[in-house]
């Protein structure tokens, strides 16, 4: 007799759309190295790194990935694990050293090589214009992103970028993580639902008021419309481009018609200077009224530049931002602490809370219509170590990509847009203050050595990747 078949008869499993784009992200001061190399300026992330006490260990961008000088080794990785897509992100003083001027020929010609080596191995790329990277001349001649100096050269140079690359690249994010770079570059401090400050510092490393916090916050959506609109003048006919923005995504505590309706509206104000802005082209009045005397100084022109119309919506979503119950006062809506016994994964900061994913997306297009929506960054810091046989056993990565998937695929199914996924990240990298400590790729890098060993979810990615599934 034959023991009974573990198998199901048939594979079930809830497929994405046809023609879902399964894609790995990195950004060019995580992975490049190569900082002092073919005509390269300075950026404030290299300033910021080398000096003392800001990353963890003394760690810096010099070398990181070298995938500067392995991208073709990369990009054949990338392939074997199974990639469609690629994001990556250019880096702005590669391409004008000094912010603005005269545009260094090496720069460009480095993300064309990039560029067509992608294309060689079938795998779709998309650029980011804006990682983080400010050239350090527009930070010590114009005060970086408090002036409006700086979102006219973002414009120039994103229109540039896409008169450069616009015949091979088709898709192009803007900006990646407004909240992250303005408010925690020019903030000092972050506030959790409980209220409690924690200093966190980026790159420039500012402690500004909130009157010039809200101008800097402008700024960089004013810089966002003036890409979009000089990426449609100078870009490739049918060059299609929106925002990566690292939504804050307020979860309904219960699925019943009063939680989600609260919870939409917490995330609609939660985003206010950001993503309501940018896509409603209006500041919401709670924002205004909460920010008083310390509003942003802006002209009705510069409101419909920053709402320029974009084709698809990119958003990073790794964690709830809150928990939402509705509430008898007039806001309707209240957020309650995270438990002191709520998991997280490695960095404290990453909540748990997989059903992110599936709201984030349902509220995008709830609050701001039916437009493609690409999730353009998720995934998870580990701790992961190669095991004495040589592999990487990160069974807690897979864990958090196949509960996030599920929740994904729950809001394809029930038509949202969505058209792709990039997991972040393509590779351990430089995770900013962390340091290489911290490690979200599903390559293993060794900094030492340079060597590149897949994880386990690498080939979990494969899987899911080849099937349109969750594996
Ligand atoms: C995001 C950043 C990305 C990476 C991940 C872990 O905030 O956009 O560069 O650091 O977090």
């Amino acid at each position: 007799m034959r023991p009974p078949s573990t198998e199901p008869s048939a594979d079930v499993r809830p497929r994405f759309p046809e023609g879902f784009v399964w894609g790995l992200g990195t950004s060019a001061y995580q992975i490049e190295g190569a900082v002092d190399e073919d005509g390269r300026g300075p950026s404030i992330w290299d300033t910021w790194a080398h000096t003392p006490g800001r990353i963890r260990q003394g760690h810096t961008g010099d070398v990181a990935n070298d995938h500067y000088h392995r991208y073709r080794e990369d990009v054949a990785l990338m392939k074997s694990i199974g990639a469609k897509a690629y994001r990556f992100s250019i880096a702005w003083p590669r391409i004008f050293p000094k912010g603005t001027g005269q545009p260094n020929p090496k720069g460009i010609d480095f993300y064309s090589r990039l560029v067509d080596e992608l294309l060689a191995a079938d795998i779709e790329p998309y650029a980011t214009l804006y990682h983080w990277d400010l050239p350090q001349v527009m930070q010590d001649v114009h005060g970086g992103w408090q002036s409006v100096e700086t979102a006219k050269a973002f414009g120039e140079y994103a229109g540039y970028v896409a008169e450069r690359l616009s015949d091979r690249v088709r898709h192009f994010f803007t900006i990646n993580e407004f909240r992250s770079f303005v408010d925690i570059g020019h903030r000092g401090f972050d506030v959790d639902v409980a209220g409690t400050e924690t200093t966190i510092l980026h790159a420039p490393g500012l402690r500004l008021v909130p009157a010039e916090l809200n101008q800097v916050r402008h700024n960089a959506v004013l810089a966002h419309g003036l890409a979009v609109q000089a990426i449609r003048a100078r870009g490739a006919a049918g060059t299609r481009c929106g925002p990566a923005e690292n939504i804050e995504i307020a979860v309904p505590a219960i699925d019943t018609p009063e939680h989600v309706r609260a919870a939409e509206v917490a995330t609609r104000e939660m985003n206010a200077s950001y993503l309501t802005v940018m896509l409603e082209g209006r500041y919401t009045d709670a924002y205004l009224e909460a920010a008083g005397d310390d509003a942003p100084a802006f002209t009705d022109e510069e409101l419909r530049t920053i709402a320029s119309p974009v084709d698809f919506v990119g958003i990073n979503v790794y964690r709830p931002a809150v928990y939402i119950v509705p509430a008898d006062d007039a806001k309707g809506h209240r957020a309650i602490p995270f438990n002191a016994s709520h998991p997280t994964m490695l960095s404290p900061w990453q909540i748990l809370g997989a059903e992110a994913l599936y709201w984030a997306p349902r509220f995008v297009r709830s609050l701001w219509g039916d437009r493609e929506i690409y999730i353009t960054e998720n995934g998870c810091g580990t701790s992961d170590e190669i095991a004495p046989d040589g592999n990487v056993y990160d069974s807690d990565r897979i864990m958090f990509l196949r509960a996030n998937l599920a929740a994904l695929q729950r809001a394809t199914a029930e038509g949202i847009p969505v058209k792709g996924y990039f997991l972040w990240s393509a590779q351990d990298n430089f995770e900013w203050n962390d340091g290489f400590g911290t490690r979200f790729g599903v390559i293993h890098v060794d900094f030492d050595t340079q060597r590149r060993t897949p994880k386990l979810s690498a080939a979990w990615f494969r899987e899911a990747a080849a099937r349109n599934a969750v594996v």
